[in-house]
């Protein structure tokens, strides 16, 4: 198992955070260690079902442990209930999983994962980063433990998602996400410069949906809240493969072209939520700025269509 990378996945499920997890479950050069949630296009509680859900329906054996319910420093937000629908999966109604979320914290488990496979350990959180921030002050060596963190999340050049300036997870915990920047982990940041340029449209829903027809069946349900979504805003063309594309940077980083660049948040103001270039004073990030987009969209489609 030496060519597979050791996963844990900070989620907020979610629809993209959907194709993500079962693209995770599909790929044969990855071994899936477990989930942590997170509050973010859901509340937390919703997207710890909806993780224990997803892992139940992929046929999984992992653990899912639930994470921070509000950011670190601001007021609790209303989730994004427009994006990814009342119960996070479209239209797609809530249905209680049969398991249950571990006896341990998130930020908990991922210090001990990360203590457990030192070196060895990809984390790629696609939600607000509270649980990893959590993690980064609990443990002090949690940063130097794990190998990588893969994020989604901010943005380079391309503009915000939520506001003109900020990516939304970055912008639903800006401290949180400060204090991962700033703490000296291998980090890659799969932000909107990649994401956007990476979509998808109804056919390609379709044709997942016809391969692998129970779950590219759950997957094509939810698309078509997310698409319509994309479509109010009208800025691509199908919807953004934000959460896979992370998730396919973790195996695939020959795929994409980075910058090493020193990144900070704004934790303030009207541009609260950018990631910005700071003094060179901190580690830098290597921020993707260029995707093979056709490549990594031809790997999602191949390995979702042999789900089932
Ligand atoms: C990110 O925000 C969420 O809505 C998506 O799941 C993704 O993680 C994109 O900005
Ligand atoms: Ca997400």
């Amino acid at each position: 198992m030496s060519d597979t990378t050791k996963l844990i996945i900070d989620t907020d499920p979610g629809v993209d955070d959907a194709m993500a997890i079962f693209y995770a479950a599909a790929a044969p050069d990855i071994e899936l260690l477990g989930l942590t949630s997170i509050f973010g296009n859901v509340t937390v509680e919703m997207a710890t079902r909806n993780a224990l859900r997803l892992v139940e329906a992929a046929g999984l054996d992992i653990p899912v442990a639930a994470g921070a319910n509000t950011p670190m420093a601001l007021p609790p937000y209303t989730p994004s209930f427009h994006v990814h629908g009342d119960e996070g999966f479209g239209d797609i109604p809530a249905e209680t999983p049969k398991g249950a979320a571990i006896d341990e914290s998130a930020a908990d488990f991922l210090c001990r994962m990360a203590r457990e496979h030192k070196g060895e350990l990809v984390l790629c959180p696609i939600g607000p980063l509270t649980n990893v921030a959590m993690a980064i002050q609990q443990d002090p060596e949690f940063a130097q433990n794990v190998k990588r963190i893969v994020l989604m999340g901010g943005s380079y050049r391309e503009g915000g998602n939520i506001t003109p300036y900020a990516e939304a997870n970055i912008y639903h915990d800006p401290h949180a996400a400060e204090v991962v920047f700033a703490s000296g982990a291998r980090i890659e940041m799969v932000g909107l410069d990649v994401t956007h340029r990476i979509t998808c449209k109804p056919d390609d829903f379709e044709a997942i949906a016809q391969a692998s027809p129970r779950l590219g069946g759950m997957l094509q349900d939810m698309s078509h809240f997310y698409l319509k979504f994309y479509a109010t805003v009208g800025k691509l063309d199908g919807c953004s493969l934000h959460d896979p594309a992370a998730v396919i940077a973790c195996t695939h980083p020959h795929l994409f072209t980075a910058e090493d660049v020193a990144i900070e948040v704004t934790c303030e103001g009207e541009e609260i939520g950018a990631t910005v270039q700071s003094a060179p004073d901190r580690g830098v990030t290597s921020v993707y700025t260029a995707v093979e987009a056709a490549a990594v969209k031809d790997l999602f489609l191949q390995r979702l269509t042999v789900l089932d």
